[in-house]
């Protein structure tokens, strides 16, 4: 059977969803992204990864982030994502805003991590076959390298915006020093840079309290937030155990030892607070980071059509009045990170 042709939702830009510029830039991103980091490899089926990315960009969500080893299997959600370009998203390419990243484990040897610029240049072109595109909106360094002179690291993104394999640049997880550092470099080479992206949630606030925020808001770069639910841990997911199928039961970047008894406590106060707000304790949790006017976009990540329907009416809460930020605040402090 021949499956139907892919037909965008014509209102999918008057569905609600608003778009918020980044730093000094022509970009307006949507508030809520979509991240292929899991559920989008080849260990899931095709039929739910396509019905995701339609209802997501149906919905407004234009911008999906990617980086090289996103799977599993390492390579396969920019795969995915090449089928979804060729069947369904090909005529809109350019209402797209896509990203991709390297800088962590991808293939064995020398060079096939960190931030050299042979591993960068290699690896954007391996990702850029993958997903059949002739570049990406933003290549990232995604982390910071320690071992390798920052130059190097920042010349091959510049480098990589004048070939024409992205037309952006960012850097992510880098430690306040090396983002500032890069912030001056990237502009003194006329490339500067667009996005920040690091973890930024209710109980994970390094990047707010070490300054990378009012870092980015001076330098002009944006600040996308991911694992704005702290990978589930932040909705209803956990508060009756641990589901099967969920990432918590795969016991690999989320253990379940973090539901230590004073973290069920925490969550259980977020989840009645949401419920006094009006709201489920997924909205709560992504209404808190988009009601901060220095965070561009938050990336979320998703497992189903539901979860991306229910995280959507984050952008429909109400604001957060001080008794609330506060409450927020002295609930979760005992486990900032
Ligand atoms: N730069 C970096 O180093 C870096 C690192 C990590 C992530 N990222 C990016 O950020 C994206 C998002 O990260 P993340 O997946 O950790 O984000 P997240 O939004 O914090 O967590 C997503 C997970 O939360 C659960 N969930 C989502 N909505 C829910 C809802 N409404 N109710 C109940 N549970 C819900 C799902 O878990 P289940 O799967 O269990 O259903 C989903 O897979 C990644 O895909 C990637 O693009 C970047």
């Amino acid at each position: 059977m021949i499956e139907p042709v892919y037909t965008p939702s014509a209102d999918r830009y008057e569905n609600g969803m608003e778009y918020r510029r980044c730093g000094r830039s022509g970009i307006r991103l949507p508030l809520i992204s979509l991240g292929l980091w899991h559920n989008f490899g080849s260990h899931q089926s095709m039929q739910n990864v396509k019905a995701m990315a339609h209802f997501a960009f149906d919905k407004g969500i234009c911008h999906f982030d990617l980086a090289n080893n996103y799977g599993p299997e390492y390579g396969t959600a920019e795969e995915n994502f090449g089928r979804l370009m060729k069947e369904s998203f090909a005529p809109y390419r350019d209402e797209l805003f896509i990203s991709t990243k390297a800088g962590h484990d991808m293939w064995p040897g020398m060079y096939g991590e960190w931030g050299s610029r042979k591993y960068l240049m290699a690896s954007l072109d391996q990702s850029l076959r993958r997903m059949g595109l002739d570049y990406v909106d933003i290549f990232y360094s995604h982390r910071y390298d320690p071992d390798t002179p920052l130059e190097e690291t920042l010349q091959a993104l510049v480098d990589i915006v004048r070939q024409g394999k992205a037309l952006y640049v960012g850097i992510s997880k880098y430690p306040p020093e090396a983002a500032r550092f890069a912030f001056r470099y990237l502009s003194q080479q006329h490339v500067p840079c667009l996005l920040f992206q690091g973890r930024y949630n209710i109980i994970d606030r390094h990047d707010e309290t070490g300054g990378v925020l009012d870092l980015c808001q001076e330098n002009g770069s944006g600040y996308i937030a991911f694992s704005p639910l702290q990978q589930g841990l932040l909705t209803n997911r956990y508060l009756d155990g641990i589901p099967e199928g969920s990432r918590m039961s795969e016991n690999k970047f989320l253990k379940p030892e973090v539901l230590t008894p004073k973290m069920m406590e925490i969550l259980r106060m977020l989840n009645d607070m949401a419920r006094r707000r009006g709201q489920s304790f997924a909205q709560m949790s992504l209404s808190w980071l988009l009601q901060n006017p220095k965070v561009s976009s938050v990336i979320i990540g998703a497992s189903s059509i539901g979860q991306i329907q229910d995280n959507l009416l984050a952008l429909h809460a109400s604001p957060f009045d001080e008794e609330e930020r506060s409450a927020i605040d002295n609930i979760s402090r005992p486990v900032w990170i």
